[in-house]
């Protein structure tokens, strides 16, 4: 199992800083929550803890079994992050679900099946074939959470997933990431502005404020630093 830390990371855009002294530790198999207001950086943060960018100072470190290990392309290839504006390819839903696995060299036969699998679990099933280009917000983002489950990462980092959702499919996407939660073998990071399901998905969470962290422990103490 992948703990990751990110020790004093700071990040600019265009020299403009967007993330400043960033630490945090996220246990192997925790689910932990970020929460801030839009443009605080968390989807910045999110990207730096998938190794999908390196931070301008600081570093993120991978954790598997304690020890420190470099992230490389195996170790990347046992995380995924769930964007916040779901990319999909225009090819069938079910292409695109089985993609990720087909990049990490499953047979088309296995990436096929674990691919149902998945479109199934968000409730989906009836759309594997259709075009993904024709999907409405909601069903585009179940598709783009479906993609990352049917890999079955270690980590899994979530960006505001459940954003376009109406109530029954977000409980449904909530109950999907729960049960993987209640494994306690995958680790999960989860960005969300809503408190609640953050204490629904999280037991300890961070409050990021213009780049900062404001606050990081239980989700239920950060609701106080919130509001204060
Ligand atoms: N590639 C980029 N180039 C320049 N600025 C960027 C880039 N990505 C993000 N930013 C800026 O960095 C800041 C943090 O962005 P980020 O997307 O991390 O915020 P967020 O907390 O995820 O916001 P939201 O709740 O709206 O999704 C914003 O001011 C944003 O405009
Ligand atoms: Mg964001």
């Amino acid at each position: 199992m992948i703990a990751l830390r990110a020790d004093n990371i700071s990040h600019r855009y265009q020299g403009k800083p967007v993330l400043q002294g960033i630490d945090l530790e996220i246990a192997a198999g925790e689910s932990f929550a970020i929460v801030g207001h839009n443009g605080a950086g968390k989807s910045t943060l999110l990207r730096l803890l998938a190794f999908l960018e390196r931070p301008t100072a600081g570093e993120v470190v991978a954790l598997v079994s304690g020890a420190r290990t470099p992230a490389d392309l195996a170790l990347r290839r046992r995380i995924v992050m769930v964007m916040q504006r779901p990319f999909l390819f225009s090819t069938s839903v079910l292409t695109n679900v089985a993609y990720g696995m087909r990049v990490r060299g499953a047979s088309r036969r296995e990436a096929r099946e674990r691919a149902h699998r998945a479109l199934e679990m968000v409730g989906l099933s009836s759309l594997a074939d259709r075009a993904a280009r024709t999907l409405s917000g909601g069903e585009a983002q179940l598709v783009n959470l479906a993609r990352a489950l049917a890999v079955e990462p270690e980590v899994l980092l979530l960006d505001e997933v459940t954003s376009h959702l109406d109530p029954d499919n977000e409980a449904r996407a909530e109950a999907v990431i729960t049960k993987l939660t209640a494994s306690g073998r995958v680790t999960v990071i989860v960005v969300t502005q809503d408190l609640d399901q953050a204490t629904r998905l999280a037991g300890r969470g961070a409050l990021l404020r213009r780049g900062r962290v404001e606050a990081v422990g239980e989700v239920r103490g950060l609701r106080q630093t919130r509001r204060g």
